[in-house]
């Protein structure tokens, strides 16, 4: 939710904003904005997409060694100019970017509004700058000081980047809630939401913690707790390929990212499930196996596509583990006052990391005295710095906003850790557990199998592309993969679509069925396959559209259905990581098809890091 770029140093700060705002447009593009230090600041702002913005001041001057960008995800106020960022203060003093919600700003305005500010924007932003120049001018203190002083003020998430006309040397940088980076150059710094922007700069890289201040000058980085503390920074070093955050002669990162999923699902395995070894090892979490081997309970946590994957988790932990698991909105988690016992271990799922409601969840969650762990794809995110341990997915960076290759990571992650706990705990025979093995290395060749169909599935979209509505129905293990199935297709293509368990269906979704409505089905060799034929059979008798993944040489559903997709054999458990591409890839398709922008749909961003 919004992304933060600055860029103090040598060289001319523009082009790095702007290319930095690009690989950030993930976080949200309803307007962009840049700042840059020149005699004054200048101040340049669009709605829409960074590209815009270039456009709309391509004959101004953009000169200067210091600016500060943000491209936006509206929260307060639509996406107008007024308050697209950066936001400056009422006498043009103090400018800045912010990404987060205060949260208190209403009383803060009225506050200010006594003193005779005035407010041009819908924003909670414009409110904290001028709390900031007040400040300023009337404690007579530095601009370090006045951010200080009035972000103890704030009630909220933040991360912002601030300067000022007074102390043209210099970014002030905070963060509380909202990530931000800082990229350590050579007589040079750099500011982001992630590190994305920074890598081909630097690989040195301090992360802010949250209530603390970064102080950047010439030749200078000081870094403090919002308590003025001076704190050691920890500089750790990135290794972020830039390829991987570009397109790569892919149409949309979406479908670079689908097709990722050979090498990031052996990017997951690797170094955990050896080529010709039998055995499964997670370092992240192995000093905490007893601990899972006894656990009465598992509360998954996460929100959407990670969400979905924990729903598969749950069957795998009940299968092999025998553990009950509950897995929860981590939205409603954190409000519900969840019963959480000491014997109970909390998962937590995320992508990017950030994940606000996540993160509150986890915190929750440790104040019970519940031991947290983490399933998350952004290395040094928010979610792996606040769980006690856990393991990385290694799927890469994943910009197309809509998530493919994450949640195959996330449910390989699941299924060796299942397998594993299962295995010693002595619920999962040694032979089951070696079987699961050999099945796991075969992921990337047979993921490769479906991505061969990409001709056939872009047909398929090309016969539903103008439905108006869609149904995904799976059994067990398939039953999560319809859910993410129909989430791709609303998302990326704003077709309504929902998700339902099959043998839901005639408890009321029937009545949607008639010759308008595509089915979508998910009718693998698993203990559900005959009663999904026979929903298979109710929706052909009333005319519905069947499209259905089918195990390879399945000749039954070929009958009845209108189109068939086969998908290679492999245990039941491991199915959903086979049968959700062809999902991914229909999505794609039909919303390419529609003229969507998928991988920057409408109303979304990747990281959601607001409630
Ligand atoms: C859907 C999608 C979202 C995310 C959700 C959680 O394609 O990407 O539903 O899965 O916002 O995000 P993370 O996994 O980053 O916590």
């Amino acid at each position: 939710m919004c992304g933060i770029v600055g860029y103090l140093g040598y060289r001319d700060a523009y082009p790095v904003i702007i290319k930095g705002l690009k690989r950030l447009e993930y976080r949200g593009y309803d307007s962009a904005g840049i700042a840059l230090i020149q005699d004054k600041v200048e101040v340049h702002k669009s709605i829409g997409r960074v590209q815009d913005l270039e456009q709309s001041i391509s004959d101004k001057d953009k000169s200067g060694n210091i600016g500060i960008g943000h491209t936006r995800w509206a929260t307060h106020g639509s996406p107008t100019n007024d308050n697209a960022h950066p936001h400056v203060s009422n006498s043009g003093l103090i400018t800045l970017v912010h990404n987060g919600i205060i949260e208190n700003y209403a009383s803060i305005k009225t506050h200010l509004e006594v003193y005779g500010y005035k407010f041009y924007s819908d924003t909670d932003t414009e409110v904290l700058v001028n709390l900031i120049e007040y400040v300023y001018k009337t404690a007579k203190v530095s601009l370090e000081e006045a951010v200080r002083i009035a972000l103890k003020k704030i009630v909220g998430a933040y991360g912002i980047v601030v300067i000022s006309n007074e102390e043209p040397d210099r970014m002030i940088v905070a963060r509380n809630g909202s990530p931000l980076v800082v990229g350590l150059g050579d007589k040079e710094f750099f500011v982001a939401s992630d590190a994305t922007p920074i890598v081909e700069y630097t690989d040195n890289i301090v992360y802010l913690n949250d209530r603390q201040m970064a102080i950047i000058g010439d030749e200078e980085f000081t870094l403090k707790t919002i308590e003025n503390e001076v704190v050691l920074p920890e500089i750790k070093k990135i290794d972020l390929d830039i390829e991987k955050i570009e397109k790569g002669g892919y149409d949309h990162f979406m479908l670079k990212e689908i097709f990722e999923q050979v090498s990031s699902i052996h990017d997951t395995l690797r170094g955990r499930v050896a080529i010709d070894g039998k055995e499964i090892t997670l370092g992240g979490i192995s000093s905490v196996i007893p601990q899972f081997v006894k656990a009465k309970r598992i509360l998954i946590i996460g929100c959407g596509t990670s969400w979905h994957a924990g729903l598969v988790g749950e069957y795998m932990f009940e299968e092999f583990a025998r553990i009950p698991v509950e897995v929860e909105y981590a939205s409603e988690f954190r409000y519900r006052n969840p019963v959480i016992n000491d014997d109970d271990i909390v998962l937590a799922i995320s992508q990017s990391g950030e994940t606000a409601d996540t993160l509150a969840a986890i915190k929750m969650a440790k104040e019970k005295g519940a031991t947290v762990l983490g399933i998350c794809n952004v290395v040094g995110s928010s979610i792996p710095r606040e769980t006690d341990s856990g393991v990385y997915t290694h799927a890469g960076p994943e910009i197309g906003v809509a998530s493919t290759k994450a949640f195959t990571a996330q449910v390989t992650v699941l299924a060796m850790m299942s397998l594993l706990v299962g295995f010693k705990k002595g619920t999962l025979s040694s032979e089951l557990y070696q079987e699961l093995i050999v099945d796991l290395q075969s992921l990337p060749e047979k993921v490769k199998a479906i991505l061969d169909k990409e001709e056939q599935i872009k047909e398929l979209a090309k016969e539903y592309k103008d439905v108006s509505n869609a149904i995904y129905l799976g059994r067990g293990y398939q039953y999560p993969v319809a859910l993410e199935g129909a989430l791709k297709l609303k998302e990326i293509s704003y077709i309504h679509a929902e998700g339902y368990p099959a043998a839901e269906m005639k408890h009321g979704p029937i009545a949607l069925i008639d010759e308008n409505m595509p089915v979508f089905f998910i009718a693998t060799q698993d203990v559900y396959y005959e009663k999904v034929v026979s929903n298979i059979r109710e929706v052909a008798a009333r005319k519905g559209h069947v499209i259905a993944l089918v195990t390879e040489g399945d000749n039954l559903v070929s009958e009845i259905a209108e189109r068939v997709i086969e998908i290679p054999s492999i245990h039941e458990s491991l199915a959903p990581l086979l049968t959700v591409i062809p999902w991914q890839l229909i999505s794609y398709h039909i919303a390419v098809m529609r003229g969507c922008n998928v991988d920057m749909p409408r109303n979304l961003a990747k990281s959601v890091t607001v409630e």
